[in-house]
């Protein structure tokens, strides 16, 4: 048996018809930018999130990107991110001109430690970047404690963490500006790039808008220095057929975990995921932890499975962000993680056999 890390095919099948639809209609009119689906999907994303406002942009990494600027961040400031992560958290803080500003890991969530934030503020700190990792919700009490003292935005990356929620409210709701992103693998993946900003603030919202669209305020009137970044109509089509399924395909991504922590509970050798009762993983990757981590890997693809690592170096190591001068040991709970997490395959439409067969083999290769 091959099990694949990811397969979308049957979630395809469900909106296909529904797809193709909206395409012809989207092309007939010729509406291909910032179209009526757009600004419905949009609203109905937004809705879903529990906020007012929702801006389309064409990915994730652009929607971070214009949610700092849109907070004003610029050259001379500083935000703080978690370091491990993937790199685009840090990435559109650097776009700004600010400075990424890392902080450790904690071993009970994988998400940013509360308990290093404070340490890491500085009269430079413009916001904090809390990360959803794997689709479990950070640790925001504590979060928004430190920045509500300090009266620091908190930007949620909700990249991996659609339809996730923390005390009972959604993610996206929970700080200043939440950030998705609709790339293909995520829980709500377009048929290509795709992201979106979600607000209560209006201030945000307007600026934001503004930013994706050339810094229009009129036809070819242009306030400030904008981008191109907008979610193309055909996109939002997809978007909007598999947005009201989102629940129930995440309800298939937590019955799949319940499966795999079963089958592999008493295994020695293997760290299953943290259970918060305070919160809803929704799964968009399942990683355990196992020492040996990469004979496992090497093990597990030869018997036909397919697993990744999200992430093998944190950010603080990267080459790329070598100029911030750190070194090994610097995040020795972020580092640890990136040594020893292993994504298991993870996908709605699993069936029982193939999670039974991707355990057999982790209990083989251990
Ligand atoms: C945590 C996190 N932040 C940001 C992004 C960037 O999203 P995109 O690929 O849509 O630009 C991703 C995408 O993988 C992500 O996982």
């Amino acid at each position: 048996m091959n099990v694949p890390f990811l397969d979308f095919s049957e979630q395809y099948q469900t909106i296909k018809k529904e797809v193709m639809e909206g395409f012809g209609r989207v092309c007939e009119k010729g509406n291909f930018i910032l179209g009526e689906e757009e600004k419905n999907f949009e609203k109905a994303f937004a809705d879903y999130c529990g906020v007012e406002h929702g801006i389309g942009v064409n990915s994730g990494t652009d929607a971070l990107y214009l949610a700092l600027g849109s907070l004003g961040v610029g050259k001379g400031d500083e935000v703080i991110l978690p370091t491990f992560t993937f790199i685009a958290t840090a990435l559109c803080i650097s776009y700004t001109g600010a400075k990424p500003v890392f902080v450790d890991n904690e071993d009970a969530t994988n998400n940013m430690d509360p308990q290093k934030l404070e340490e890491a503020i500085t009269p430079q700190t413009k916001a904090i970047m809390p990360v959803h990792l794997y689709g479990l919700p950070a640790n925001m009490d504590e979060i928004k404690a430190v920045a509500q003292k300090h009266n620091i935005p908190v930007v949620e990356d909700a990249a991996q963490a659609h339809g996730s929620d923390y005390k009972g409210q959604k993610v996206g709701s929970l700080g200043d500006v939440a950030c998705f992103s609709f790339y293909p693998t995520k829980g709500l993946g377009a048929f290509g790039d795709g992201g979106c900003i979600v607000t209560n603030r209006k201030d945000i919202y307007e600026t934001a808008c503004m930013l994706r669209d050339y810094g229009r305020v009129g036809r070819y009137e242009h306030k400030v220095k904008g981008f191109n970044s907008r979610l193309d109509t055909l996109q939002a089509v997809v978007l909007a057929a598999k947005l009201p399924l989102l629940d129930e395909w995440n309800n298939m991504r937590i019955k799949n975990a319940a499966q795999y922590k079963q089958c592999l509970a008493d295994v020695e050798g293997i760290q299953l995921p943290n259970v918060l009762e305070d919160r809803k993983h929704v799964y968009q990757t399942f990683a355990v932890r196992v020492k040996d981590r990469d004979k496992v890997l090497e093990g597990m693809k030869e018997k036909g499975v397919g697993v990744l690592i999200h992430y093998p170096i944190p950010l603080h190591l990267q080459k790329a962000y070598a100029e911030l001068g750190h070194q090994k040991g610097d995040f020795p709970v972020a580092e640890q993680l990136a040594d020893e997490v292993l994504s298991l395959p993870m996908f709605p439409h699993m069936s029982q056999e193939q999670i039974e067969y991707v355990c057999s083999c982790l209990k083989d290769v251990i």
